[in-house]
């Protein structure tokens, strides 16, 4: 045990990479069992109403045909708690594209053949799908559900609203002042893998392959709508085919899953086609907001007011905290966040990647800008002037906070010195040329639920064991260097195993809380195994080996810091003067996430949520058909996400600067951050370029002409 290494900071190669590139890695549909069937979903083809009528005759009659599973046969579930997950309990129809049922056959091909041939008759009624800001009917969101402990346990969200000082008063009183409402439209995740769960029982016991990035989550969802003890059902799922939130929470199609392997009895493979996931894997939901700021000559604020309309379904009133982020990020004495929920009938959505603050931060980061230009600054320094010492919301002083610093940095590799304050100044052939820059923020927490097994051999070698999920980011590199130099080995003697509710149990790879969570966990425990290796063992593994398990710590600090991770965005682009095409030379992003494990799989991780954020810009919309209730561009060919044509080059650096009080590795989450702010970098170099404030989602050419 005397061997220091020095695994953490390194850009060590992912380790699963070979794997998934040699097409080994299995992933959740792929798990081989014993005589499978197939599933294909019934899904309502009206908004709202009932099914009064199912003719199964022929999809039943079919040859290979094994059961078509509908509200009328299907097992009775022991909780309907979560509407999402109350699968076939009842005729009601909640959302078009709601599972109404199920045809299970020997082939997926017969399946989806058969499934064609049942007809549904409805009992439609009136729906309501439209986002209107000035409905009657607006409700404060309860804001449970939002994130989740490891033990299934939902974590209270943040308060619905928040007030400080008089806002009215403090704007009234502003010598310059924004008054400007912000409008976000649903995005949909559309990860690589689509979602896909193999159920099989025996006895009563529940086995699920389900693509997730969360097991322990998972099964515990699963247990309670089964009604089972959580030790009677076991999630597995080692490898994830990107996710973006959309696997945290269990979806409806895996209670489908096992439903129908029961009334089968046989293990049932059940993968989602691309536009099954427009309507039940849930979406970023859409948002108008409003934002009016106040400040004094000298460009300091006196005034911030962030109100929110964020529609949510009918059938479940997940709440997404859109204004949350501006609590924490400028120093106004008058501030003031309202959030407000439009219960529609659509789809059930569900966190994407940085929900709320993606939103939130595009409204807030383009007030900003207008706001600087208002009041003859440049936006990096009007930014810098309104930095606050502590957390505005809680007066707590920031565990570490070195937004300045990027937007320094970040200024300083953009060249932003070179820019020009006046827009539409800049013109090469038929393209107009512009600059612009944003903040991010995102939450850094710990999510509790996290235990840690370690086996130590006499070889030197260590297993290491918790039900962590690595969806794509690199968890599993990045959790090996961490228990490599907690455990004082080399990453070769350290056997990480993630992904199995076998193992012992982790909250989900969510909220940017997965490293801080696991990697706290497996340093407590490689500590104490440590500390029994040489008090009781002079130093030497006995022969027999050893194996220690522990908690997760809490962290102490919580309760007197705010912990957040931030960054500053840089984005040129270029919009063509006749036709109004948006293209982006470059995006510099420069980010504040504490200690970086692993330099490569971060900065990965930062190119990825840029990305993303550029497709939020400029392309990503799903189009809701008011006449029927349905996102229109349902699948890869008619949702529009970026591709190379819309982006030069993406660079992304990070300040060095370790957090003192996050954990202890010092790091601050890393995968959220990189898609704040992008959004809002595009729209204000797009303003710069070409005078024109876009500010409804996507910037697409039509709104520049
Ligand atoms: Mo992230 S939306 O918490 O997976």
């Amino acid at each position: 045990m005397s061997v220091i290494s020095h695994a953490v900071g390194t850009p060590l190669d992912r380790l699963d990479g070979p794997d998934k590139v040699k097409g080994a890695a299995v992933y959740a549909a792929e798990h081989p069992v014993d005589r499978p069937a197939y599933l294909y979903p019934l899904q309502a083809t009206i908004a709202v109403g009932r099914v009064i009528a199912l003719d199964t005759a022929a999809a039943g009659a079919e040859p290979d045909v094994l059961a078509v599973l509908t509200h009328r046969n299907a097992p009775r579930l022991a909780s309907a708690h979560d509407a999402e997950l109350a699968v076939l309990q009842s005729d009601e129809v909640a959302y078009r594209g709601q599972i109404i049922g199920g045809v299970i056959a020997e082939t997926p091909e017969t399946a989806r053949h058969a499934a064609h041939l049942v007809r549904v008759t409805y009992a439609e009624r009136a729906h309501d799908v439209a986002l209107r800001p000035d409905r009657d009917d607006l409700y404060k969101p309860l804001n449970a559900a939002f994130f989740c402990r490891g033990g299934g346990e939902l974590m209270d969200g943040s308060p619905a609203d928040s007030a400080v000082g008089d806002v009215d008063a403090a704007l009234a009183a502003a010598e310059v002042r924004l008054d400007a409402t912000y409008t976000t439209p649903i995005n949909h995740h559309n990860p690589m893998e689509p979602h896909t769960a193999v159920a099989l029982w025996s006895d009563d016991e529940l086995t699920v392959y389900c693509s997730t990035q969360g097991v322990t989550l998972s099964r515990d969802l699963l247990a309670t709508v089964f009604g089972l003890d959580p030790r009677r059902v076991r999630v597995v799922c080692p490898h994830v085919g990107g996710a973006f939130g959309s696997k945290v929470y269990c979806h409806s199609y895996a209670v489908l899953a096992a439903m129908a392997a029961q009334i089968v009895h046989r293990p049932v493979k059940f993968a989602l086609t691309r536009r099954q996931m427009f309507s039940l894997v849930g979406y970023r939901p859409a948002t108008v907001q409003r934002i009016r700021l106040g400040a004094d000559p000298g460009g300091r604020l006196t005034a911030i007011a962030h109100d929110v309309v964020v529609q949510t379904a009918k059938a479940k009133g997940y709440a997404e905290q859109v204004a949350v982020c501006t609590r924490c990020m400028y120093a106004a004495p008058h501030r003031r966040t309202t959030h407000r929920l439009a219960p529609l009938d659509l789809p059930v959505p569900t966190i994407m990647r940085a929900p709320g603050q993606a939103q939130g931060m595009f409204a807030l980061e383009s007030a900003m800008d207008e706001m600087a230009i208002a009041c003859g600054l440049d936006p990096v320094e009007f930014r810098i002037r309104n930095e606050p010492g502590v957390d505005p919301e809680t007066g707590r002083p920031f565990s570490s906070r070195h937004l300045v610093d990027c937007l320094r940095d970040g200024a300083r590799r953009f060249g932003w010195d070179r820019r020009g304050p006046v827009s539409r100044a800049r013109r090469e052939g038929a393209w107009l040329v512009g600059t612009g820059v944003s903040a991010s923020t995102h939450p850094s927490p710990r999510f509790a639920g996290n235990t840690t097994t370690i086996r130590a051999g006499p070889d030197g070698r260590h297993t290491v064991l918790i039900a962590a999920a690595d969806l794509g980011t690199g968890t599993w590199t990045a959790l090996t260097q961490i228990a490599a130099d907690a455990l004082g080995v080399t990453v070769d003697e350290v056997e990480l195993r993630i992904g199995d509710t076998a193992l012992p149990p982790a909250s989900p790879a969510g909220g940017s809380a997965g490293i801080d969570s696991w990697g706290t966990s497996v340093v407590e425990t490689a500590g104490r195994l440590r500390a029994l290796i040489d008090s009781h063992h002079g130093g030497v593994v006995p022969p027999q080996g050893l194996e220690v398990t522990s908690d997760m710590p809490d962290n102490p600090d919580a309760a007197h810091y705010a912990m957040h991770s931030f960054g500053a965005q840089f984005a040129e682009v270029r919009v063509h003067a006749d036709t109004g095409e948006v293209r982006v030379p470059r995006l510099l992003g420069v980010f504040d996430a504490g200690r970086v494990i692993n330099p490569k799989t971060a900065r990965s991780q930062l190119l990825g949520g840029m990305t993303m954020g550029l497709s939020m810009a400029l392309h990503e919309q799903g189009v809701v058909d008011p006449r029927f209730g349905h996102v229109v561009n349902g699948d890869l060919a008619e949702y529009h996400i970026a591709s190379h044509a819309d982006v030069g080059s993406v660079e992304a650096y990070w300040v060095e600067a370790e957090d003192p009080h996050t954990n202890p590795m010092g790091s601050k989450g890393i995968g959220e951050v990189g898609i704040v702010g992008t959004a809002a970098a595009i729209a204000n170099a797009v303003h710069h370029a070409t005078g024109i404030r876009v500010r409804d989602l996507p910037i697409t050419l039509d709104k520049l002409l």
